[in-house]
């Protein structure tokens, strides 16, 4: 039904986007160990990078603290789907206590990698961004000084490696796919005999959703990505968007977020959302503008997902 008092827009809306097999194995941990145990449940970090995520576990029993300190030893303790320092799940052993793992299965599978590169005998370069949990974790599965960290293709030049032709190099899950190949670029022209995956470690979810950003950036004057302001990946859609040719494009983590003087006389938007960011959210923004516009969404898909993964076996089995 048309409203004519209201201007018409053109709302984009990319897909995939929102949620991605990792986040939802993380929150359902949560919830199931909420209800195999009873509350509370702790929490290392925030379970995913998304305040109206923790708030909602908060409110059904869940207690977030940022270090394994924090938590007391006779409940149970799970640990964030960036991945944890082996010295976390050790400490917490160490204690006896009930821990799950929400680590998402593709950074785990990275952190095997590094793992396997270091009994090799390779030292690693990690590409990733500093004081990312997912960065910490990861550089965490090995000894100090075995992983070294480079952020952008500047670093490359910079870093003092032990011996350049015994190197591989693991990234970040969540990272620019386009921005990556050229660091990898520059790491391969300085070491040639660096080794690496076939693929860089960037998981589906994250380039799935780049892709689709790409696909609609060129047909919106402006770009909103639902998604908080510590979600490396969030922030990555932003970058990859304005790349894109999208020159106003912002992060937004819910409808109030939303800048409406900024996007006064605007016809097209693009709507996307990182990977933590809930569908609730994803609709309250899609529906302010209903609330302001005349609306034609139309969505452009890139992939399909079917891609799920388990809860641990722990979880399935009654208490
Ligand atoms: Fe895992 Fe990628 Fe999501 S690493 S948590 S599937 S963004």
């Amino acid at each position: 039904e048309r409203d004519d008092w209201n201007p018409s827009l053109k709302l984009y809306l990319a897909a995939p986007r929102g949620f991605c097999a990792g986040v939802d194995r993380a929150i359902k941990i949560v919830e199931m160990a909420i209800e195999k145990w009873g509350a509370p449940v702790y929490v290392r970090h925030e379970i995913v990078h998304n305040r109206y995520v923790v708030d909602g576990l908060r409110e059904k029993g869940a207690v977030f603290v940022e270090t394994l300190d924090e938590a007391p030893d006779d409940r149970p303790v799970i640990f964030s789907a960036h991945g944890v320092p082996k010295s976390v799940p050790a400490a917490a052993r160490a204690r006896e206590m009930v821990y799950v793992d929400a680590t998402c299965p593709l950074v785990s599978k990275v952190h095997i990698e590094a793992e396997r590169h270091h009994e090799n005998g390779l030292q690693i370069v990690m590409i990733g961004h500093s004081g990312h949990p997912e960065t910490e974790g990861t550089m965490g599965q090995l000894p100090e000084g075995e992983v070294i960290l480079v952020e952008e293709t500047a670093d490359v030049e910079r870093i003092a490696v032990r011996d350049p032709d015994r190197l591989a190099f693991v990234t970040q899950t969540t990272l620019s796919v386009d921005d990556t190949v050229d660091i990898v670029a520059a790491l391969k022209a300085r070491f040639p005999g660096i080794v690496g995956p076939h693929k860089e470690d960037i998981c589906y979810a994250t380039t799935n959703r780049q892709e689709a950003v790409k696909a609609i950036a060129p047909h919106v004057e402006a770009l909103l990505v639902v998604g908080a302001p510590n979600s490396s990946n969030s922030k990555r859609l932003v970058e990859v968007g304005r790349k894109a040719g999208c020159s106003y494009a912002q992060l937004v983590q819910r409808a109030d977020d939303i800048d409406w003087r900024a996007l006064d006389g605007i016809r097209s938007v693009g709507v996307t959302a990182g990977a933590s960011a809930p569908d609730i959210l994803i609709e309250e923004v899609v529906n302010a503008f209903h609330d302001r516009y005349s609306v034609t969404v139309e969505t452009v898909e890139t992939a399909r997902e079917t891609v799920e993964f388990k809860v641990p076996r722990v979880l399935r089995v009654p208490a």
